[in-house]
């Protein structure tokens, strides 16, 4: 599929759409974990988890973003702080929009009324089915976005990393995020081969406090497991060959007591393995089906890693072991995809090109 396959299959006039004057115009990575917003001769300028607070009896938006997340599990019964996105997709559509629309405003606020609505490019997953890309569309219009153009994550992440998307060469990406694996080959400016896995960041946590609960009868939060992951976890032993404690705080099991215990990174790394082997065999499938020339590119120029999730430690050296391909987690893991719809916004003649070139 090309970039702009599912651009088109919701706006029907491309070339009349990405033109004009983008001084308002904004890139959105609507991730399940941080919503990244970008906007051209800016650059990011909102980068906020992807979380809302919520008045239950009314469904009146308290908070979007940081002091969202802040607000989970220590909000009282009468509010929640609720993910609107699950594994990639939206699972709370009322919710989602309002979040994009809080943002949107936080990002640039329109002074007056008769103030043109921004173009958007927001990304979606590239195993998301046409409802749920339906579903991002819409939000983003009702939302506040004039026009909207979808993306597949990718696609924008091989952008945004530079990969040299639109050459004859095969590139290899591996998005991991919060909620979806995204394996993609792209090629002449389109994705050859993909395949999504709804297992990323978020699972890695899940994996965590069940590890810990069975292993030590502790429950903690996914908050302090998402802390715990980031600070001691890691898939290999670290480089440095020490292993790395924490004290932790949760819920006796049994007692349902507070309760602090130390925890080991090699306990963190047991939990670790189940879904890194996953992520392992979704890259196997994908690379099976790649074309042999395609193959023989990726082995030559490598895999990119990129997502929150490939910054986990030790998992390009892990990748690198079990796909005997070398793989390279980029630095700018976290907003590659932001910067790579902030391309297509910024470069349409270059992908009206790419786009008739790859049909
Ligand atoms: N240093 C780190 N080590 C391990 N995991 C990390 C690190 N930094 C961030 N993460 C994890 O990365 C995930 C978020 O990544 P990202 O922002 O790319 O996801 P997303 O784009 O919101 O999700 P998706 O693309 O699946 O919809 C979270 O699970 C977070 O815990
Ligand atoms: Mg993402």
């Amino acid at each position: 599929m090309s970039i702009l396959d599912s651009i088109s299959n919701f706006t029907g006039n491309l070339t009349g759409g990405l033109g004009g004057n983008m001084s308002a115009d904004m890139a959105i990575d609507l991730g399940t974990a941080n919503t990244l917003i970008a906007i051209s001769g800016e650059g990011i300028v909102i980068n906020e988890p992807s979380v809302v607070a919520i008045e239950k009896a009314s469904h009146r938006v308290l908070a979007v973003g940081h002091e969202a997340k802040n607000m989970i599990n220590h909000t009282p019964d009468a509010f929640s702080a609720e993910h609107p996105l699950k594994d990639g997709v939206i699972a709370d559509y009322d919710v989602t929009e309002a979040m994009i629309s809080a943002f949107i405003n936080k990002a640039a606020p329109r002074k007056y009324p008769w103030q043109a609505k921004p173009r958007i490019v927001i990304c979606i997953p590239c195993g998301a089915t046409s409802v749920e890309k339906r579903a991002v569309f819409e939000a983003a219009i009702q939302a506040g976005a004039r026009q909207a153009y979808l993306i597949e994550e990718p696609m924008a992440a091989a952008m945004g990393a530079d990969l040299p998307v639109t050459e004859p060469t095969g590139s290899m990406v591996v998005d991991i995020g919060g909620g979806t694996t995204e394996v993609a080959v792209i090629s002449l400016g389109g994705i050859v081969t993909s395949s999504s896995l709804r297992l990323a960041g978020n699972k890695m946590d899940e994996a965590i406090s069940m590890h810990l609960r069975d292993l030590l009868g502790i429950k903690i939060g996914e908050r302090t497991a998402e802390v715990i992951k980031i600070k001691i976890g890691s898939i290999l032993p670290f480089e440095d060959g020490r292993e790395r404690d924490m004290i932790i705080s949760g819920q006796d099991m049994v007692t349902e007591q507070p309760k602090e215990v130390t925890i080991q990174s090699e306990d963190v790394r047991a939990a670790l393995i189940e879904p890194c082997e996953d992520m392992v065999l979704s890259i196997k499938e994908t690379f099976k089906k790649t074309n042999p020339d395609l193959a023989s590119d990726i082995i030559q120029n490598g895999i990119l890693l990129t997502g929150g999730g490939g910054l986990l430690s030790g998992l390009d050296r892990y990748l690198t072991d079990k796909l005997e391909i070398p793989v390279w987690v980029s630095e700018t893991a976290l907003t590659n995809v932001v910067t790579g719809c902030l391309k297509v916004l910024e470069t349409p003649t270059a992908l009206r090109q790419t786009l008739m070139r790859s049909r």
